[in-house]
């Protein structure tokens, strides 16, 4: 039986997203993003909003409990019952820890594995849709005219944090923070490592392999 209960590990641009919400269609799950969730605040001009639109649009993390609150919340809602893809969460071990201590259990976690120069190049050419979250790529996934959603039509736009500088500074944050949790998961033997070389298509069938979905 495939896993319903997942994390998505992997650094920015890796894929976590674009993979997530395949998931979530497929599996019929709540597709849990914490960046979107944290964008969505700072659209509404909330405090919370406003102090993590600073963090995120220096490359940093936002603090772990501003962000274990929001997901404890989130997971406690009906729609999460059936199963959840945690996009973008943990991503420290202190957030790790926080999900085991409040019983979350979670039966696989992918880790989506690219190079740092491909999240350079993938995050340059990102475009997204500020209404309904879809995302896209200037070469690889394009909306059908190149400047509007194809799902709600709103027009496209580039992440404040998606430029070179913010992109490097998010890796680096990443390689010191966040990919340490690979070996947590390890340890309790829930990690798969999938590579993300083969365009959207190609990495989903090896996400669904992975979770035991096919
Ligand atoms: P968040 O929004 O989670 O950003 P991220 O982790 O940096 O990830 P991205 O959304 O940039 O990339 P992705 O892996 O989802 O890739 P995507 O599918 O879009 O977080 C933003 C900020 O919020 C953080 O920096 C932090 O400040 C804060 N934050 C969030 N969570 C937090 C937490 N838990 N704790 C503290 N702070 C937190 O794909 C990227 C591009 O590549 C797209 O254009 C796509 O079309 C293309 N693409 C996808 N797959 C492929 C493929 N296989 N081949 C080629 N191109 C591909």
């Amino acid at each position: 039986m495939a896993c319903t209960r997942l994390i998505l590990l992997g650094p920015p641009g890796s894929g976590k997203g674009t993979q997530a919400k395949r998931l979530s269609d497929t599996l019929k799950t709540a597709h849990v993003s914490t960046g979107d969730m944290l964008r969505e605040a700072r659209a509404a001009g909330t405090e919370l909003g406003r102090k993590a639109g600073e963090c995120m649009d220096a490359g940093r993390l936002v603090p772990d409990a501003v962000v274990i609150g929001l997901v404890a919340e989130r997971l406690r809602k009906p729609d999460c019952e059936p199963g959840f893809v945690l996009d973008g969460f943990p991503r420290t071990v202190a957030q790790a820890e926080a999900l085991d201590a409040a019983g979350v259990g979670v039966n696989c976690v992918i880790d989506i594995d690219v190079a740092d120069e491909e999240v350079v190049s993938r995050l340059g050419g990102r475009r997204s849709c500020p209404q309904c979250g879809r995302v896209y790529h200037v070469e690889v996934a394009p909306s059908k005219d190149g400047t509007h959603c194809d799902g709600c039509g709103a027009g496209l736009v580039t992440r404040p944090d998606d430029v070179e500088d913010t992109i490097r500074a998010r890796l680096k944050v990443y390689h010191e923070k966040t990919a340490p949790l690979a070996a947590y998961y390890r340890g309790k033997g829930l990690l798969k490592t999938v590579e993300s070389v083969g365009g959207p298509d190609a990495v989903f069938g090896k996400v669904l392999n992975a979770i035991g979905a096919r």
